[in-house]
């Protein structure tokens, strides 16, 4: 038998109160529930330095805007809240999860104007993969992508990724690699980029994938760094014969892809494993996370 997962760190924030995580609670009524009518961030907090924190905080206004939906917040009341929540989980390393509602309403599809929106947030511990996982890589697959044509609002109406997730694990991969139309779009809940002749790839910031905090910045440490790089459409065939392949997120920070459909990624001494430029790419991301704490904490 394992043991029963708490839900997050014990202290949540629900509409202007902290409360204790399991005490959180909302109405069945709220269109969250009923329609995944909402967004959400989740931020990485290092030691309480924010890595992106205000553009995590823009792309939470972009994807409410594209929803028409109400900011409850300004930037700096968000920052403040935040603060407090890292403060009261106990600092280190904490993952901060946003999520805004339309609010609560009688089920209409047509959302009524001047709802109250639903502001939540918790926290987990942000824990950096282990060594022997960057080491072993992760093994997806490729499956196609199903989800709508808004992938770049960051909603909580998840059920595609959910289920691509499912078909991928029950097939006992890690995750999966996605294609519209013969193109690499992104994996369930991160971005792709890929390596072929010294030029890492990546697909450009349409709406089929979710423009990334994470993304952004491995591109910028790739031309800070001399690392060529591409952005645009990248096919099937490109995928399957990449030399290396990545992943990106807020959570799983670069990770090598070593593992696709089966068979090892890359070619001669790195097939099926990490290549060296995702070593490299790693290290100029470690580098930048530890040039953070050369900044004020967002909480002490
Ligand atoms: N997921 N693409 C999708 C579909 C995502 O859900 C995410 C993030 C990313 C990477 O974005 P960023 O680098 O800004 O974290 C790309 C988060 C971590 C999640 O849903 O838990």
């Amino acid at each position: 038998m394992t043991e029963p997962q708490p839900l997050a760190l014990p202290t949540a924030f629900l509409n202007g109160q902290f409360v204790p995580v399991e005490e959180a609670k909302i109405s069945p009524f709220d269109r969250g529930f009923i329609f995944g009518d909402g967004v959400y961030e989740v931020i990485p907090y290092y030691a309480g330095r924010g890595l992106r924190a205000k553009e995590h905080l823009q792309r939470l206004q972009r994807s409410m805007d594209l929803l028409d939906l109400a900011n409850p917040y300004p930037v700096e009341a968000w920052e403040r809240h935040i603060a407090e929540l890292l403060k009261r989980n106990g600092g280190g390393d904490q993952a901060v999860y946003i999520q805004v509602t339309r609010g609560v309403a009688k089920r209409d599809f047509a959302p009524p104007k001047g709802l109250t929106p639903t502001a939540f947030m918790m926290s987990n511990v942000l824990a950096r993969p282990s060594q022997a996982l960057y080491e072993k890589g992760l093994n997806c697959v490729t499956l196609d992508d199903f989800r709508w044509g808004r992938c770049q609002v960051k909603s909580t109406a998840l059920l595609g990724a959910v289920l691509l997730k499912h078909e991928a694990t029950q097939m006992g991969a890690d995750d999966c690699v996605l294609f519209r139309d013969g193109y690499l779009t992104e994996s369930s809940a991160s971005n792709v980029a890929i390596v072929k002749n010294g030029v890492i790839l990546c697909p450009p910031k349409d709406n089929f994938i979710l423009p990334g905090i994470t993304y952004d910045l491995m591109i910028e440490l790739a031309q800070q760094h001399g690392m060529p790089l591409e952005m645009r459409k990248v096919t099937r065939k490109e995928v399957l014969n990449a030399d290396e392949i990545w992943l990106t997120s807020s959570t799983k920070e670069v990770i090598a892809i070593t593992t696709l459909d089966g068979r090892p990624v890359g070619h001669a001494s790195h097939a099926g494993k990490p290549g060296p430029l995702f070593w490299r790419m790693l290290d100029h991301f470690q580098t930048y996370k530890q040039s953070l704490q050369r900044l004020p904490a967002a909480a002490e």
